[in-house]
């Protein structure tokens, strides 16, 4: 860890922002290699290993297992022959599985126009994969996981900042609690990752992405695994039940109830791996026959209307499956000071007039109101190209607090 990210730390004991004080037993060029934390408020010490700082405080015990469980995964990826190389080239892997990562990371920058500097938190970071990613493009990241296994966890990170090109912060700490001050970060990166949660922890870690959020800061929600009522399961531990992940799924109105009762405004994203929601034409090659030609047709009509496409999201999600969840979560501006320890009810009443608010400012392209995102490739490239033909990096609101919702 770099000395200046003491400060946006918070104590796992006492719940105390920026009270840990490094002190320093080894760095090298890059970072602090091995020290010790103090908070200045409860005197708990928390070591620094490896350049993480270790505020995983008294972990339930499924975390613990899951931990264990992935030190012992890693071995399994060893001896199928993952090594540093192929971390490094993460997301470019030939597999379906790491497809979809891919396409959804290239839909999240070419959704999000991510200024840079801005902070991002990856959250279950494992291979910090994404943490990399972000950090190339210019963005401060945080990765946080319970594990610190290299291959699966904290450590791999040392793959990626060895050579001095990128650099990210990593934080052992669990999601239910994030070791970070309140109100100091403007992303929260969720891939994969919420349904580590039972449904107590699902709550607490929306609630933590809200507080550990500035306003206007958005929580990223990328490939949720969900139940549908096709596959009421959602979860399928067949081949890992002895790496003992801690693993529930959930329906997607679940996850976007829980958002919103932790006060966030949320909007449901298409996936674009798929093809109908992608670039691809829906029939790829139509041929001679009739019936494709007239199928073709329909897709492609179907394809350009925006109702269809929320349609069929929405009969993916809840319905068919075959798609995880990915939702953009904002934290709205306005009435957020007020519903910060209310009640569900009056959060709930906050939520919507703050989403109302948000919408009304939108229409009135107010700079604190956080533009609507694109929803098709299409739009996302019409974006990209607004944007460069007016020399703007990002209209991404985060960061610039105001006042009356400042805590
Ligand atoms: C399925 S992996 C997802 C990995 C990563 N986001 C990706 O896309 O490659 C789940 C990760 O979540 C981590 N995890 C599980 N419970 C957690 C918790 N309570 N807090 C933080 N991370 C957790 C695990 O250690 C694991 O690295
Ligand atoms: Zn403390």
């Amino acid at each position: 860890m770099k000395a200046e990210f003491a400060p946006a730390l918070r104590c796992p004991v006492c719940h105390s922002d920026g009270a840990l004080e490094l002190s320093v037993t080894a760095r090298d060029e890059r970072e602090v290699r091995e020290g010790t934390l103090r908070c200045r408020v409860c005197a708990s010490e928390f070591p620094v290993q490896r350049g993480v700082p270790e505020l995983l405080h008294a972990p339930p015990e499924h975390v613990q297992a899951e931990a264990a469980g992935l030190e012992r995964f890693a071995d399994r990826m060893r001896a199928l022959g993952w090594d540093r190389e192929m971390v490094r080239s993460l997301p470019h892997h030939n597999s379906g599985y790491w497809y979809v990562q891919w396409r959804s990371l290239y839909q999240l920058l070419s959704s999000i126009r991510f200024a840079a500097d801005r902070t991002i938190v990856d959250v279950g970071s494992n291979t910090c994969w994404a943490a990399n990613q972000f950090a190339q493009n210019g963005l401060r990241a945080i990765a946080l996981d319970i594990a610190t296994a290299e291959l699966q966890g904290l450590y791999t990170a040392d793959y990626f900042i060895e050579d001095g090109e990128v650099y990210f912060e990593r934080v052992l700490g669990s999601m239910d609690t994030m070791p970070l001050a309140s109100a100091s970060v403007d992303y929260v990166f969720c891939c994969e990752v919420l349904h580590h949660n039972d449904p107590v922890g699902l709550r607490r870690t929306f609630t933590e992405a809200f507080r550990v959020l500035r306003p206007g800061g958005r929580l990223l929600v990328v490939n949720e695994t969900l139940k549908t009522l096709r596959d009421p399961d959602g979860v399928h531990t067949v081949g890992v039940a002895p790496f003992e992940g801690y693993e529930h799924a959930y329906w997607a109105w679940q996850y976007r109830w829980e958002a919103t009762r932790a006060g966030f405004y949320t909007e449901v994203m298409e996936p674009h791996y798929r093809s109908f929601f992608g670039d691809d034409a829906v029939v790829s090659d139509p041929g001679d026959g009739r019936w494709r030609a007239a199928a073709a047709r329909l897709g492609t009509r179907l394809q350009s209307s925006g109702a269809a496409r929320r349609a069929y999201l929405a009969w993916l999600n809840h319905v068919w499956g075959g798609v995880s969840l990915n939702m953009v979560a904002t934290k709205p501006y306005r009435l957020v000071g007020g519903s910060e320890g209310a009640g569900p009810t009056r959060r709930m009443a906050s939520m919507l007039a703050a989403g109302a608010a948000m919408q009304i400012a939108r229409a009135a392209r107010r700079p604190t109101a956080g533009r609507r995102l694109p929803r098709t490739p299409k739009q996302a490239a019409r974006q990209a190209a607004q944007f460069r033909s007016a020399g703007q990096q990002s209209d991404e609101p985060v960061g610039e607090l105001e006042s009356s919702s400042q805590r």
